[in-house]
């Protein structure tokens, strides 16, 4: 997982660094926090020892015969600064490297986000402005502060962007666009779908959509055009993808072999496709009186099987599968999913454990990427992390832009 320092500035807002941090661990990166010694007077050592689980440096006099400063700038994959204070960027801007932080900034060929905050009228000062200015010209990313309610009574623009918002903008730039499936067409299906029983009941599954509109986003980010097709889900589709609504199965169904038509490059089922549905719709309300005799299921077409049956061996699309079980035995999950694959004739299924409903609605997963002759994984993590590796996969199996098919149908 990726190196982030985590430097701490000294104001008020550094106890929203410790959410921060959480956020971080969380995902599964490997942080080291870095506090000026302003910050210390906000949070205290040890909670960002306990919540980081690695040593604190403060001084670039710690840490024996090594070059702290320089080792950790160079081994960094992106530096974080939250809060950033006015100071702090004033001393950046001519390279004052008075404390280990900045130290290290200087050293780090990362990338650098600044998440600043400050009184409204430090923030709107020509001083800030310039330096906020000259900094983004060198490439830090320095996000805008929000604006509401200040550290006294007065309301305005400097208060800290929201940790998760922060998060965010880290992971962006960890997975800024490689470019890799340029000029490729990526279709991916992402929520639940909902099998009308009569106008008011429908049968659903817990999807959330967030595993299918993280790797829209990852797919996006390195380039590709995107097509989501979308059952329900809990959030908004990226800004970006072209978004096809298909609540139900059925729907689904004709939405991906239209789609097929147009000759994609990569197939993605995240939908969870309800794989029953009743098997007569009632126009009027069912009631209660007329007891559960009347409710019948049928299987609805398993989209996945059909559109690989479509396609036949050997040649494009790439079509990738999930497989939700209840195991956490990686063996067994392999099996499981090499199963799947078999059966429903797809290059890759990503297989997690969703024992207990751990995974659904979830901001983090852990999964395997199995192919029948690799395995990928586990990758753990924030599901756009997990999108990432998945689409880094991806662009391996589809080899070269002009190759036109997948590299292998494994
Ligand atoms: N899928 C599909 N159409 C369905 C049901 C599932 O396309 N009617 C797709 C899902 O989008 C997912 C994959 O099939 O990519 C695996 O679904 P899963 O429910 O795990 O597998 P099933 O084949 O339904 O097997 P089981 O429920 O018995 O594990």
């Amino acid at each position: 997982m990726p190196r982030v320092i985590l430097g701490v500035c000294g104001g008020i807002a550094a106890y929203k660094s410790v959410e921060l941090l959480r956020l971080l661990t969380q995902a599964g990166y490997e942080v080291n926090v870095i506090p000026t010694q302003n910050a210390l007077r906000f949070v205290g050592i040890p909670t960002f020892e306990a919540l980081s689980g690695n040593p604190v440096n403060t001084s670039l006099w710690d840490g024996g015969g090594n070059v702290t400063h320089v080792d950790q700038g160079l081994s960094a994959d992106l530096i974080v600064i939250a809060p950033a204070t006015a100071d702090f960027m004033a001393r950046s801007t001519s390279g004052i490297a008075s404390d280990l932080l900045a130290n290290i900034l200087l050293t780090a060929t990362a990338p650098v986000v600044l998440a600043p905050a400050m009184h409204t009228q430090m923030w709107e000062h020509p001083a800030t402005r310039a330096n906020v200015d000259l900094l983004r010209k060198r490439g830090y990313i320095i996000l805008d502060p929000d604006t509401g309610p200040l550290t006294g009574s007065d309301v305005g623009s400097g208060r800290l962007p929201a940790p998760k918002q922060i998060f965010d903008a880290i992971e962006a730039q960890l997975h800024a666009n490689t470019g890799a499936l340029v000029g490729r067409h990526v279709v991916i299906s992402a929520g639940g779908t909902q099998e009308d029983w009569d106008p008011v009941r429908f049968i659903g599954n817990r999807s959330s959509g967030k595993q299918g509109v993280a790797l829209a986003r990852a797919a996006l980010a390195a380039g590709a055009r995107v097509t989501l097709v979308a059952g329900h889900m809990d959030i908004d589709p990226p800004a970006g993808a072209e978004v096809v609504r298909a609540l139900s199965g059925e729907q689904m169904h004709k939405v991906l072999v239209s789609l097929m038509g147009e000759q994609p490059d990569c197939v993605v089922m995240a939908a969870a496709v309800a794989d029953f549905r009743p098997v007569a719709l009632s126009a009027t309300k069912i009631k209660k009186a007329e007891g559960v005799q009347n409710i019948g299921l049928e299987q609805t077409t398993d989209i996945l099987a059909d559109i690989c049956a479509q396609r036949g061996t050997g040649v494009a699309p790439l079509i990738i599968g999930f497989a939700a079980e209840t195991t956490a035995n990686s063996d067994e999950l392999t099996k499981l999913a090499r199963g799947k694959l078999a059966a429903k004739g797809a290059n890759a299924i990503i297989v997690n454990n969703v024992s207990d409903g751990q995974i659904f609605g979830s901001d983090n997963t852990e999964v395997l990427l199995v192919e029948s002759h690799n395995v990928t994984g586990p990758i753990r993590g924030s599901k756009l992390n997990v999108a990432h590796a998945v689409v880094h996969r991806l662009a391996e199996l589809l080899g070269p832009l002009d190759s036109g098919v997948p590299a292998s149908k494994e």
